[in-house]
């Protein structure tokens, strides 16, 4: 009996190559697991395509309320974009498929997994760390780093070997999907002077073609979870599809970012992240009703780290379980509504509301009802510059100002010479 791999298998051409030249090189049996997480696609088309391509055993995994439920909405929570930019659609989707992986060798009696990685992008990273953090006895192949075929040369081995070449294989980008977002790369996107092609966008309306009404949408948060749209209450991955399509229509979500992945390069990438984007925006806004000033700061740094834990293949580490349970504890109160307008690429926040909400209008008005001691606030600035005065006096006044602009002299009024 032949040895058994598992494949990551997408159904695109490098992973169909890949069953044909595991055959080949290592004599195993090939069994293609693809994982749904959102990826708009007829998986039952992509299993056949395995079989026919030679899989002994072709599994299709629908992992999309998982996938949103235990990667996208804690992210969501954490407020983790890399780089200020990326939502991490990819990235996030990984760690996931790493367990589906490991567990479907584990069922299947395989001893490797295999991916279609190159060695050059983060997913192989994000991928190996997972499954050897799961599952250190498998062994890990990655036929496109090791076969060095170029695009060319992968569509000739197809040919020859009666796998059937997608007419998508004259896109020229490399494309990832997922209902957190759309990830584009490669192509005439490589030059990052070149304005993105009209054609790299698929989710998202260009803004010439976006409706000439704006959109308004009500978007319900519990503890820092969207749990509805406009009062109707949808499951996680309804209310993502929905979200995708109305703010995609807008225009909204399109991303250009020059990031910098793991392996030290700087690469050019296209998002479209619709959904996110508005998601992001409205869990901020809401969060900055109801939390403090001092835990808006402090969940601000842990945002960092958790995009870049996320990011950097570090899923599955005791960093994470740290994070995630200060993440959690920041969301208590995060509950609420919060209103969006769509309209022309763009998404803003118009409204929100909380009953937790620390916003006070009888401390913020400037009309009737205010309830401010203005009185208060001379003994407030007494002692608030207390420091400056003492300092000033001491070390400040008559001295060397540097930047403080001190010795700027008044200007002279116009129309007079000097020294007359
Ligand atoms: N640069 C992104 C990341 O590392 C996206 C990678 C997407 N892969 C692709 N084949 N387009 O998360």
């Amino acid at each position: 009996m032949s040895e058994k791999v598992v494949l990551a298998y997408s159904g695109g051409l490098d992973t169909s190559v890949a069953i044909q030249w595991l055959k080949e090189k290592y004599g195993v049996d090939v069994i293609a697991v693809t994982i749904d997480v959102g990826n708009e696609k007829d998986f039952s088309a992509v299993r056949q395509k395995a079989l026919k391509v030679g899989a002994i055993k072709a599994i299709v995994v629908d992992a999309k309320k998982t996938f949103v439920d235990h990667f996208v909405f804690p992210a969501l929570q954490a407020g983790a974009v890399y780089e200020g930019q990326y939502p991490l659609a990819t990235a996030l989707s990984r760690p996931l498929m790493a367990k589906l992986l490991a567990d479907a060798a584990l069922e299947e009696g395989a001893s490797a997994v295999a991916h279609g990685c190159t060695g050059k992008g983060n997913d192989q990273v994000r991928f190996e760390v997972g499954i050897n953090a799961l599952a250190p006895h498998l062994r890990i192949i990655a036929p496109a780093r090791e076969w060095g075929m170029t695009r060319e040369q992968t569509i000739n081995y197809a040919v020859r070997n009666g796998i059937p070449v997608p007419i998508t294989v004259s896109s020229p980008y490399s494309i990832d999907e997922n209902l957190w977002g759309k990830s584009i790369e490669c192509g005439a996107l490589e030059d990052p002077w070149v304005e993105p092609p009209e054609d790299a966008y698929t989710w998202t309306k260009s803004v010439a073609k976006t409706p000439d009404k704006p959109d308004y949408v009500e978007i319900g948060f519990a503890e820092g979870i969207p749990l509805s749209i406009d009062g109707k209450d949808l499951d996680g991955v309804s209310l993502l599809q929905q979200l995708n399509e109305l703010a995609g229509r807008h225009g909204v979500g399109r991303i250009d970012h020059v990031e910098d992945r793991l392996v030290g390069i700087k690469s050019r990438e296209i998002y479209e992240a619709p959904a996110a984007t508005v998601l992001l925006q409205a869990h901020q806004a809401l969060e900055a009703l109801v939390l403090s000033k001092d835990q808006l700061r402090f969940k601000q740094k842990a945002a960092i780290e958790y995009a870049d834990l996320i990011y950097n293949g570090l899923w599955f580490t005791r960093f994470h379980l740290d994070l995630a349970a200060y993440v959690k504890s920041t969301q208590r109160f995060v509950t609420g509504t919060v209103r969006v307008k769509l309209f022309k690429g763009t998404s803003s926040v118009v409204g929100r509301k909380s009953p937790y909400s620390l916003y006070n209008l009888s401390l913020a008005t400037y009309d009737k009802g205010d309830k401010f001691d203005q009185s208060a606030s001379v003994g407030f600035i007494h002692i608030w510059g207390l420091p400056v005065r003492n300092q000033a006096q001491i070390q400040l006044l008559g001295q060397e100002d540097g930047p403080l602009g001190l010795s700027a002299s008044r200007s002279k009024p116009r129309g007079k010479k000097a020294g007359k």
